[in-house]
């Protein structure tokens, strides 16, 4: 049982890690309207390729997004994951003001920021 349940973490793992998003993209969003909090984790931001503390914030989505649709895959899943994700940037959360001071991006340009901060430093 054990085995199963380190398992089911580590594919978790990997598929956050492997979420897709245009990098180039991602990197320039990232550098435009991110940087300012992303870098220094200012006010509690989850810091730019620290995985540890962007994969707590995926399982709580995770959580979330599991409750709301119980017999959906994993694929899917994981989807919905990273669009809740978007929508968070959106309309903002604790010290992020809505729009994440990114007030032309698209839901695309979130995502492409966010797997950007999600990957591991190359
Ligand atoms: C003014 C500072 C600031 C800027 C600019 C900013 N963020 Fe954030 N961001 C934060 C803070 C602070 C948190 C943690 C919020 C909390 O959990 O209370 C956060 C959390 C997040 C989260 C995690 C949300 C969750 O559900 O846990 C995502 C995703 C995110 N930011 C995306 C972005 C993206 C993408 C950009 C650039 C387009 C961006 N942020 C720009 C401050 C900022």
């Amino acid at each position: 049982m054990k085995r199963i349940i380190l398992f089911a973490a580590a594919a978790l793992l990997s598929t956050t890690i492997a979420f897709a998003g245009n990098h180039a993209n991602g990197e320039k969003i990232y550098n435009k309207a991110c940087l300012a909090c992303h870098m220094q984790g200012v006010a509690g931001a989850p810091k730019v390729h620290d995985v540890d503390a962007w994969q707590k914030r995926f399982s709580l989505a995770m959580e979330t997004v599991k409750k709301q649709n119980p017999n959906a895959d994993a694929k899917t899943l994981k989807t919905k994951v990273m669009a809740l994700l978007v929508q968070t940037a959106q309309k903002g959360k604790g010290a992020m003001p809505p729009g994440a001071m990114c007030p032309n991006c698209s839901a695309k340009d979130y995502q492409a920021a966010i797997a950007f901060m999600m990957s591991k430093k190359k």
